[in-house]
């Protein structure tokens, strides 16, 4: 018997108010699991979970990935910006990832992100994905202070 991962059923939709709960514990658990790729959160894990509630859900573009009525994945759009792309660790690697970037890239001829100059899994997943480094930071752009990658891919709008 193969133990290769299998591609999540994922539904790919738009997050709504309900959804913000789920989405910050998505984001919490995926962070922490990403353990020193991850600088440490510059605010507390309730204040992330407030900011959630009161702006993210509320403000920005917010993709979800579910699966079986669960959220596992989360994917925060600002304009042509990905502010935040996290899957939870236990849905990792199984495509879901893949999913929510192909929805971002989708009526956007343009798409940036930044990513933490430490955090080599993800940059090889969007490179791999079309997009190229175009500027590096010393950490004086974020709040954690850590070095930087800014990246962005071109395409054809569809
Ligand atoms: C980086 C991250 C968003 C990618 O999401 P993901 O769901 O794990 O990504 P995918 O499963 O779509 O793709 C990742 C890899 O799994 C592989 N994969 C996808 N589906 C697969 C399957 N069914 N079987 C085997 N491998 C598979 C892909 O080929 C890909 O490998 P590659 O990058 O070597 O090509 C996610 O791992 C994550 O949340 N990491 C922690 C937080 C983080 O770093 N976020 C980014 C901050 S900028």
């Amino acid at each position: 018997m193969s133990d290769a991962p299998v591609t999540l059923a994922a539904t790919i939709r738009r997050g709504v108010a309900g959804d913000a709960a789920a989405a910050a514990e998505v984001y919490l658990t995926s962070r922490r699991g990403a353990g020193a790729l991850i600088p440490r959160l510059a605010h507390t894990e309730d204040d992330v979970r407030t900011w959630f509630a009161t702006t993210v859900l509320v403000e920005r573009e917010v993709w979800v990935a579910e699966v079986g009525g669960r959220v596992v994945g989360v994917m925060v759009l600002r304009g042509d910006f990905v502010d935040l792309l996290y899957v939870h660790p236990e849905s990792q690697r199984r495509g879901v990832g893949s999913r929510l970037l192909s929805q971002a890239k989708r009526g956007r001829s343009r798409v940036r992100l930044y990513t933490f100059e430490s955090n080599e899994p993800a940059r090889d997943f969007y490179e791999q994905r079309g997009f190229k480094a175009i500027a590096f930071g010393d950490g004086t752009g974020n709040e954690e202070g850590a070095p930087d990658v800014l990246y962005e891919w071109r395409g054809i709008l569809r």
